[in-house]
């Protein structure tokens, strides 16, 4: 039984045939509507979520599956002091697979030590969001066409950003990625990034507080949300959520190839001017989602078709 914990849980060929199955599931859907027929995913969200919990639900209706679950922990018995253990190994009694967020970092991790049935960290804290990265990958492949030799720069807050710091663990593998971090101080990439992925596999980085200087060598620009539940300071907040806005001015020296990419939800960060450029890949990259959470549901099932 495999778990997805951490973006590196899996192995480069392992998300390549992932990605060739999502592929495949958009080419021929009618061939997957009954593949997960007689199972259920439990989705437990212990923090707000749209996009994750919703793909993921409509991923296992797409496979002709069932879904049960709660959407936030005041619905769960957490709020009677059940702990995660406890739910997981319950969960597991109802569930053949189970998609989990939680605010705590390793939340996930606890939970697979004592789940009978496959666990997907579905975003744990400040820390990691697997399947994001997977959705991020696929749409790096359909809109770039190659997972190698690209510039990227990771714009916004780069401290708090899960998404973030699970894309620079997954790209570290592949060959030719320059990362160009963009953030003001406050919100760096974590140390132990710095030292454990870049430093560490010696890849080409570097760290910028402006998209402008950069922006003509980027070929994907990735932007993200200040994450404001993760501030314990309100004013600190405030003073950083507006610092960059990827606006019209901003795509003046772009390269005609650029994709822009979000995780989502967007607040302030990408202007609405931009949704029609055809460059903005953002509301793809969701659909994306679904397909992988699909394809990676099938991988970890043991589901072949
Ligand atoms: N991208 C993402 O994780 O979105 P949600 O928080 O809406 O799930």
């Amino acid at each position: 039984m495999k778990h997805l914990i951490d973006p590196t849980d899996l192995s480069v060929d392992e998300i390549e045939g992932i990605l060739n199955l999502a592929l495949d599931i958009i080419k021929d859907k009618s061939k997957y509507s009954e593949a997960c027929k007689g199972k259920k995913l439990a989705t437990l969200f212990f923090e707000p979520s749209t996009r994750t919990r919703l793909s993921f639900e409509a991923a296992m209706m797409e496979l002709g599956g069932n879904v049960l679950g709660f959407s936030s922990a005041d619905s769960s018995s957490a709020t009677k002091g059940e702990s995660v253990g406890d739910t997981i190994r319950v969960v597991g009694c109802y569930a053949d697979i189970i998609a989990m967020r939680h605010p705590k970092e390793g939340a996930p991790m606890l939970g697979s030590m004592v789940s009978p049935v496959p666990i997907i960290n579905a975003g744990d804290g400040g820390h990691n969001h697997p399947t994001q990265t997977l959705t991020d990958l696929l749409t790096i492949k359909r809109e770039k066409g190659d997972l190698n030799n690209f510039t990227i720069g990771l714009c916004g807050d780069l401290k708090f950003g899960r998404t973030v710091h699970s894309l620079i663990k997954a790209l570290s593998r592949y060959e030719g990625i320059k990362f160009i971090l963009i953030s003001p101080k406050e919100l760096k990439v974590p140390d132990y990034i710095i030292t454990e992925v870049f430093e560490k596999n010696n890849i080409d980085y570097k760290e910028v507080t402006t998209m402008e200087e950069v922006m003509p060598e980027l070929d994907i620009i990735y932007m993200t949300r200040v994450q404001k539940e993760r501030f314990f300071n309100e004013a600190d907040y405030v003073r950083l959520k507006d610092t960059y806005i990827l606006d019209k001015s901003k795509l003046k020296n772009a390269k005609e190839t650029l994709s822009i990419m979000h995780p989502l939800p967007r607040v302030n960060e990408i202007s609405t001017e931009i949704d029609d450029d055809p460059r903005a890949a953002y509301f793809r990259q969701a659909l994306n989602g679904k397909y992988v959470r699909m394809a990676l549901m099938l991988t970890l099932l043991g589901v072949n078709v």
